[in-house]
């Protein structure tokens, strides 16, 4: 058995920032407008006007100031409210995959590694592009990596269940690294019309390189436990999918077929399963609460996060133990844990523990015990 280590991560950042300002004043004269030309079904009582959204409620409700997109001119045109993204031809690179592979340079960069010394790619999202061939597929093309590549999709799960698929191939054997990468246009999924979510994502890209850690050239993270969990929910769902051109209403503009979600159930049953969850895998390992330098969770909502950190820890955590990156780059899905891990990681001593988790629609909940060497 060998031992599984991250050797380096990367972040892809888009250049475009939306901030909670910009977001509600659209919003805001996209409903005026909405309102206007509904005029009088609003007085005749047979549709609701569209009241409008609020800074203030968004810090509050969410600890979100502002989200990354790969396009804010459609996101903010009232006559648009939904990213432009060109439609490329099949000879370029996807979208996907261009911020998968910048993300990807970086985490092999971190860790003195080339291309060379990969053997496999999960591209691990919350939404592929397409169906096939495998975005992993291209990426891996894209990074001249040999080997074999694969997609998978456990939604905000999505990143530690790559982790747990590669680690578990690198232990036993089968392959001696991996390239685990999550590029989510959250962007293009978010109903951005809808007030009760429209602030809720942004875009990224991380990856993370995961080695037999004797193959480390630098400081490493050894991975030395992972945990999966899941269990069916309907309250955080997307219908789209490749059977809607078959069905009656085709491709009409329906709200299922974006991100969905009962915000208030998710709260309420997803925090004693998550807290549970990280609970027993640190039991289970011999971890106490005291071993842990850091907690690095999945970036939903700043509330749940410190309601998550308190019950792991047994008290307030301390600054800097639980690092929130979701002020500046709202949800990113899969990525935000991993995001959280790459940015708040490097002052870490040999020894340290800490625990990336990430949760979500499924419910999945995904959890790696990782010790800093070097
Ligand atoms: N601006 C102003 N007011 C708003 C608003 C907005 N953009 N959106 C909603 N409101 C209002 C609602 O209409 C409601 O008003 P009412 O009390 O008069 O009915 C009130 O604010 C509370 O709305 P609610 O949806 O209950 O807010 P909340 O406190 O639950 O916060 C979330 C909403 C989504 C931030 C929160 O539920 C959450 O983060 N849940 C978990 C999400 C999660 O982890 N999802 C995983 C996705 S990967």
């Amino acid at each position: 058995m060998y031992k599984p280590a991250i050797t380096g991560t990367g972040v892809f950042t888009p250049e475009t920032v939306i901030t909670n300002a910009e977001l509600v004043d659209a919003f805001n004269a996209y409903a005026d407008k909405w309102n206007a030309e509904h005029a009088e079904a609003i007085a005749a009582g047979e549709v609701e006007a569209k009241e409008h959204s609020s800074e203030d409620f968004i810090v509050k409700a969410s600890g979100i100031e502002q989200r990354y997109v790969l396009d804010k001119t459609g996101v903010l045109d009232p006559e648009v409210m939904h990213p432009l993204l060109r439609q490329r031809s099949d000879e370029e690179p996807g979208v996907m995959a261009e911020m998968a592979v910048d993300a990807c340079r970086k985490a092999l960069a971190q860790a003195g590694k080339t291309a060379a010394d990969v053997d496999a790619v999960i591209c691990a999202a919350s939404n592929l592009e397409r169906a096939y061939p495998a975005v992993a597929i291209e990426i891996q093309d894209l990074l001249g990596i040999k080997g074999f590549a694969f997609d998978m999709n456990v939604a905000c799960s999505s990143a530690t269940f790559g982790i747990q698929a590669a680690a578990d191939m690198i232990r036993s054997g089968s392959i001696r690294s991996a390239i685990v990468v999550n590029p989510e246009i959250c962007s293009a999924h978010l109903e951005w019309r809808d007030r009760d979510c429209h602030f809720i994502f942004g875009d990224v890209a991380t990856a993370v390189l995961i080695e037999r850690s004797e193959d480390a050239t630098g400081p490493y993270f050894e991975i030395k436990s992972t945990r999966c969990a899941t269990e069916f929910s309907n309250n955080i769902r997307n219908n789209n999918g490749f059977l809607r051109r078959s069905r009656p209403d085709g491709m009409k503009d329906r709200r299922d077929m974006q991100f969905m979600q009962n915000g208030r159930k998710v709260f309420k049953e997803v925090l004693p399963m998550v807290s549970q969850h990280i609970a027993d895998h640190m039991a289970d390992e011999g971890i106490e609460a005291a071993d842990l330098k850091r907690l690095w969770l999945h970036q939903a909502n700043k509330t749940m996060n410190d309601f998550i950190g308190r019950k792991v820890l047994g008290r307030d955590p301390e600054p800097g133990e639980q690092p929130n990156i979701l002020q500046d780059y709202a949800n990113t899905s899969s990525a935000g844990s991993i995001i959280a891990f790459s940015k708040y990681s490097n002052d870490m001593e040999d020894g340290d523990k800490g625990v990336i988790c990430s949760f979500g629609a499924g419910y999945s909940v995904g959890s790696v015990i990782v010790e800093r060497h070097g």
